[in-house]
């Protein structure tokens, strides 16, 4: 008898939305247009995820205000995008590539939450995802830094959606601020977490020229890429490990390869955005994760993203 080769499973659920990937770009990542919305609903991306939407248009910090180099990348966008009105103008007509659309939403005060949520969630994406965590707009902390205001927010939120909506957090850096933030959401619950925001207000210099990279607020920004996995990871698994895996989250930070969305998976993700890997190689970087997470998953006789989260050993 031949042998049957089995094909792994690599669509998953989060927040009892399916996806047919457990990949998806990161919010910020080509995202901000219609057409690049549209680009993401042709391709094989697992969603479409849109920038995060403020109340008014934006076009954001001054430019350079990303760039790439070995490690990562370090950008300060400054949230440009269309405004939340266009966007859910757009939200059914994206709903037609037949994949989950994710709206981000973000506030330059704590009345923009619930005032964009209210209106976005007519719109009816499949999840909102709530930006506690952009770090550049200058003079806005993030917001996920402060526990109190973070669960007004919530609150807010919680009030005037009826989609289901989770929280986009910043990292952190400390056990207690973990526990901080798990008691926030036992107070005020989410439907699922995406872990982990950009490391905000970093600096990278290059040397030859004596100079900072990027423009915005002297050259301060939020780091992504390779550099910042172990942080992203140590992100997911902390909350993880607060909630037994009871929140469903979406893993964001330096995924590059199959393997890295591997462990992210193994760390509790049930799926991963990719950021800085889709800004520098585009949307052909799906292709590559879709085939080698199925040759990490075939070679380690997984059969799918659901066997794979969480699992990781503590020695
Ligand atoms: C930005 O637009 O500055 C990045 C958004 C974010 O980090 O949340």
């Amino acid at each position: 008898m031949a042998s049957q080769t089995l094909v792994p499973d690599l669509s998953t659920t989060i927040a009892g939305v399916r996806f047919p990937l457990c990949f998806m770009n990161a919010s910020g990542a080509r995202c901000v247009t219609r057409a690049e919305l549209e680009a993401l609903g042709r391709s094989t991306s697992g969603a479409i995820v849109t920038k995060s939407m403020t109340r008014e248009p934006r076009v954001g910090n001054p430019e350079p205000r990303y760039f790439a180099f070995a490690d990562g990348s370090i950008n300060s966008m400054g949230l440009p995008n269309l405004g939340y009105h266009a966007y859910a103008e757009l939200i059914p007509s994206l709903k037609a590539f037949g994949k989950p659309v994710i709206a981000s939403i973000a506030g330059l005060c704590e009345d923009d939450f619930p005032d964009i949520a209210g209106t976005i969630s007519k719109a009816a994406p499949d999840l909102i995802e709530v930006n506690l965590s952009c770090p550049n707009i200058p003079g806005k902390p993030q917001i996920g830094y402060d526990f109190d205001a973070s669960e007004r927010v919530i609150r807010k939120v919680r009030a005037v959606v009826d989609r289901p909506f989770g929280v986009k957090l910043p990292p952190y850096f400390d056990p207690a601020h973990h526990a901080a933030m798990a008691g926030v959401l036992q107070r005020a619950p989410v439907d699922f977490l995406s872990l982990i925001n950009s490391v905000g207000n970093a600096l990278v210099i290059d040397p030859e020229r004596e100079s900072v990279v990027i423009k915005p607020k002297g050259g301060f920004g939020g780091l992504g890429g390779a550099m910042i996995k172990p942080v992203a990871l140590a992100n997911i698994r902390a909350f993880w490990n607060a909630f037994q895996g009871r929140i469903p989250i979406i893993g964001v930070g330096g995924i590059g390869s199959g393997t890295d969305v591997f462990e992210h998976l193994l760390a509790g993700a049930s799926a991963v955005q990719i950021g800085t890997a889709l800004m520098e190689e585009g949307l052909p970087v799906f292709d590559r994760l879709g085939q080698e997470l199925a040759t990490v998953f075939a070679k380690k006789g997984y059969h799918g993203v659901e066997s794979a989260v969480g699992r990781l050993k503590e020695l």
